[in-house]
């Protein structure tokens, strides 16, 4: 007999991301936003895996590159990040002159985690022909020891546009990094990092779900490993996603990423249905630290204008270059 309790369960049909914030409080915590959101003269950024509510209201929803232009070219004095601390990092380098709220301050990412700026360091000087490509999810040390910055939306480009007598160095994400290779046929030296919440989709889960749903399209983000993107129909950054739903003729499509995603999917494709891809451990898959912004913490850091992501001039001067290189690749 089958032990059917160790499988772990799929999503019910007509899934739907939940709100976090009581019902009591919906209303007047979205209200007090929006007021204080035109006292500040601010911008509310939100990425796309942030909590239904937060999407709702904000003035901008996309993937870190949408992100990076917007912070780059608003006229804002105040930028409100709703997302983790890479992003809001990266806001604060394209405008220093502007205040960035992040609503907790603690909002990491595991990729920025695995890749201290003084072990990059030890790395590069092994190579003096190292050419640095860092996906933006890292710190803003690690982005000044770079050449070029990169997001899952333009990184196949950037590596394209990479000087061809380099080494290519690319860093954090080695999935997203083997991605790459196989797109443009470029090696890379690949620094040993990864997403964690990517990585718990394996071929197993994914496979069960596809067998589900067989006729559905698969959507992956390329931060998923190379067992899970072989099954994928289309591998792309979530602002990607978005186009590839709206355009794709199924009325299913099955989501590998993050599961914040869906909101963002359903409401600019109402008609279709969305279904998180299972991991051997759950229904869906959650970034805890994409979550750690609530709408009552926005509402806190926008009355309190805390916390207020800094850095130092010397920082902010060195990462701007590679990033504002890839605003400029990326545009072409
Ligand atoms: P996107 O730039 O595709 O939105 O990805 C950001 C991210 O953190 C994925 O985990
Ligand atoms: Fe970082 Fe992964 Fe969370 Fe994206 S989903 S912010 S890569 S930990």
């Amino acid at each position: 007999m089958i032990d059917t309790t160790e499988i772990p369960p799929i999503a019910p049909a007509g899934f739907r991301v939940e709100r976090r914030t009581p019902p009591d409080q919906l209303d007047r915590l979205s209200r007090e936003i929006l007021r204080l959101n035109e006292e500040l003269n601010a911008v509310i950024l939100a990425h796309n895996y942030q909590v239904p509510e937060i999407q709702d209201l904000a003035d901008y929803v996309g993937d870190s590159l949408g992100l990076s232009r917007q912070a780059a070219d608003t006229d804002s004095d105040v930028i409100v990040f709703c997302g983790v601390h890479f992003m809001a990092e990266t806001a604060k380098i394209l405008s220093p002159q502007k205040t960035v709220l992040l609503p907790d301050r603690d909002a990491g990412c595991s990729l920025e985690e695995s890749c201290p700026p003084d072990k990059l360091r030890e790395l590069q000087e092994t190579n003096p022909n190292f050419y640095t490509i860092a996906y933006v999810n890292c710190s803003a040390e690690v982005k000044a020891l770079s050449d070029v910055i990169c997001t899952s939306g333009n990184a196949k480009k950037i590596v394209e546009a990479a000087p061809p007598d380099r080494d290519l160095l690319f860093v954090p994400d080695e999935n997203l990094g083997s991605w790459v290779t196989e797109q443009t046929g470029r090696p890379m030296t690949y620094w040993q990092g990864n997403c964690y919440v990517h990585v718990e989709w394996t071929h197993d889960s994914i496979s069960r779900i596809r067998r589900e749903y067989p006729i559905a399209p698969l959507v992956a983000h390329p931060e998923c490993t190379k067992a899970v993107r072989i099954l994928a129909d289309e591998v792309c950054s979530t602002e990607k996603m978005v186009h590839y739903c709206q355009a794709v003729e199924s009325d299913a499509i099955i989501i590998a990423t993050e599961v914040g995603m869906l909101h963002r999917l359903q409401k600019e494709c109402p008609d279709k249905q969305f279904i998180p891809a299972p991991t051997e451990k759950c229904a869906c898959n959650e970034c805890h630290l994409m979550k750690m912004n609530t709408l009552e913490k926005l509402h806190d850091c926008m009355a309190k204008r805390t916390p207020e992501v800094t850095l130092s001039p010397e920082i902010i001067e060195r990462a701007r270059l590679p990033i504002e290189r890839m605003l400029e690749i990326s545009a072409r």
